[in-house]
């Protein structure tokens, strides 16, 4: 949800900051433009609706424009349609200030309403011409304190970079709510969404908190506390992550090398925490007192993550015999959840800075919650602000649709049912035993889905131009079923729905009619039969279906069915891992087909920091 990056230094900042906003265009990607300050030419801005290569061809890659210091900015329009204009920076009347945002400020139309009454002349319909207006305003010669009231009066969440005239030598940056770091390099430092976009440059890195100030001079970077300006002494942290892992390396696709990285980044999760057949959590901090007084556990995440949560509810309630109930985090905090301090909370989030679900955990915080995030993202927000984190081994995840982190998610949710159950005594040694053992298998068990992708291809070439897909499921099934539809529908623009099977004849199964697709997963042994008996319903209204089920049932479903994928056989519990690959695959094939921007949906960013 909009990228911002800022350099400042020895070096001519423009190609840096285009490599930087070419990094963070997973975050918003309908306009771009950058601002630099030069000696000869004084303020210089560039802005483009489009994708970041028409910014850079207008700026022959950044070689048209000179000066050292320097913001960029890579948008998911909010306020105002993607356009030339509407693009960041936003400048000031007189051109002092260059303001790049990543958030939403909220009271702007009250504010933008005063100025105007004060003769300031506005020229966009975004939010963030507002900051730079208002710094403007008030500003009397000194940066700081005009910064200073404009974060008094503003309202909402942002991640400011902030370029004066008056006083080039820095570069300011102001946070709440939307994440901020700070890379620091000798002889120049930079400011950035996060870590990919300096990582080329830096690996030492700090995280901008909710109302701090940096200001980032050639020598160094000061942090204060807003509003008194008092200095704050941040911990440095050192990036560890290759910066191959932030690029395509010869595939032709983000979303394709991260579902093909699957194996490996499930492995990385797991294997430090698997120790002589037992899972060790060191990270985490929750005794089996607390897990025995539990009266409530919730889980609480948006989108894909959110999938996860409704797969590790049939897991977890299995393993800990106690209720989980999942919640959409934009739900959580205008439902009024019964919390107590008895309560836990699992957060599930890939970039760790969602703000709804960041919002719900300091909701249930607020009410007494203890909170467990499953974060991908080092140092995000959640990860921070959580009592407990436990990281997914995923890397860096580009591509706006979610897969490896998806497959992560589950990996952990995993561990943590089965140490929370050897905790509480609900799990009999051999199950344990079984299922730590089956785990490590998975990795190698997603690799022979991988490796029979053309299959999956194939499929893909004969449903590509369905107007509409149905996935129906079980249990887990159904679980799987609702991220196999969200695949589809986020990166191919084809109407998916997903349903509980059981559910269909309710209403839905109007929609049936000859020729529709119907995505039946049939893994979850249990419920094999029942799900078969839907299957039937909907072929005996037309229905074209493709059922996806295990090795061991691949016969039997092919008699009903009209193809069938199979994966290998698996502990129930685990099968999630090894249905979404063959979804995810068939999800990037048809959008493959229909010619679609797979790793930039239309309407989509990665990281959602508005409500
Ligand atoms: C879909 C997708 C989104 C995210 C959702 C939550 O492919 O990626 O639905 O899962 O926006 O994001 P995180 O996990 O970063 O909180």
């Amino acid at each position: 949800m909009c990228g911002i990056v800022g350099f400042i230094g020895a070096q001519e900042a423009a190609p840096i900051l285009l490599d930087g906003l070419a990094r963070l265009e997973y975050r918003g990607y309908d306009s771009a433009g950058i601002a630099i300050w030069s000696q000869e030419k004084g303020m210089e801005v560039v802005k483009a609706k489009g994708r970041l290569q028409v910014l850079s061809d207008m700026v022959d890659g950044g070689k048209a424009l000179k000066g050292t210091v320097g913001l960029g900015h890579t948008r998911w329009a909010t306020h105002g349609e993607p356009s030339d204009v509407n693009s960041h920076p936003q400048v000031s009347e007189n051109g002092r200030f260059a303001v790049v945002h990543n958030g939403i400020i909220e009271n702007y139309a009250e504010i933008r309403e005063i100025l105007q009454s004060k003769g300031v002349h506005f020229v966009s319909q975004t939010d963030t011409e507002v900051v730079a207006q208002l710094l403007e305003y008030y500003y009397r010669g000194d940066v700081m304190e005009a910064l200073t009231k404009v974060l008094h009066r503003i309202e909402g969440a942002y991640a400011l970079g902030i370029l004066c005239a008056d006083c080039p030598d820095r570069l300011i940056a102001a946070r709440k709510d939307s994440p901020l770091i700070l890379g620091y390099g000798d002889g120049f430092q930079m400011l950035a969404s996060d870590v990919t976009a300096v990582i080329k440059y830096t690996r030492e890195v700090c995280y901008l908190d909710d109302g701090e100030i940096a200001v980032l001079t050639r020598d160094g970077i000061e942090v204060l506390s807003h509003p008194y300006l008092l200095p704050v002494k941040k911990e440095r942290h050192h990036v560890d992550w290759e910066i191959s892992a932030a690029e395509k390396g010869g595939y032709e696709h983000f979303m394709f090398k991260e579902i093909m990285e699957q194996p490996k980044a499930f492995r990385d999760t797991i294997s430090p925490r698997i120790q002589e057949g037992r899972v060790v959590l060191e990270d985490l901090h929750i005794t089996a007192q607390q897990l025995r007084e539990m009266d409530k556990l919730y889980i609480i995440a948006c989108g894909s993550s959110y999938h996860v949560g409704m797969a590790a509810k049939y897991t977890l309630e299995r393993l800990l015999h106690k209720s989980v109930e999942v919640t959409l985090a934009s739900e959580f905090r205008y439902c009024e959840p019964i919390v107590t301090d008895k309560t836990m909370v699992l957060v599930i989030s890939q970039s760790g800075e969602t703000i709804d679900t960041l919002a719900a955990l300091r909701e249930a915080k607020r009410l007494g919650a203890r909170v467990l995030s499953i974060v991908n993202v080092v140092g995000s927000t959640i990860a921070r602000e959580s009592h407990d984190v436990l990281y997914t081994w995923a890397g860096p995840e580009i591509a706006v649709a979610t897969t490896k982190a998806y497959s992560t998610q589950l990996a952990v949710v995993y561990l943590v049912g089965l140490y929370f159950a050897d905790l509480l005594g609900t799990i009999e040694k051999a199950e344990y035993d079984s299922i730590v053992a089956e785990l490590t298998c998975i990795p190698d068990k997603i690799q022979t889905i991988l490796d029979q992708k053309e299959q999956i291809q194939y499929f893909a070439s004969i449903f590509f131009n369905h107007p509409s897909i149905f996935f129906i499921g079980r249990n887990i099934d159904y679980a799987v079923g609702m991220e196999g539809s969200l695949k589809l529908k986020e990166i191919s623009y084809i109407h998916s729905e997903a349903y509980a099977a059981g559910e269909l004849k309710h209403g839905t199964i109007s929609l049936i009619e000859p020729g529709t697709l119907v995505v039946a997963l049939a893994s979850y042994g249990k419920l094999f039969e029942k799900l078969m008996s839907n299957v039937v319903e909907v072929k005996s209204r037309g229905a074209d279906v493709l059922g996806v089920t295990t090795e061991s049932r691949k016969e039997t479903m092919a008699k009903t069915v009209d193809h069938v994928v199979a994966v290998p056989d698996t502990h129930p519990m685990l099968l999630p891992s090894l249905d979404v690959i063959p979804l995810q695959l068939f999800a990037y094939y048809v959008a493959l087909m229909r010619g679609c921007d797979i790793d930039k949906p239309r309407n989509l960013a990665k990281s959602v920091t508005v409500e």
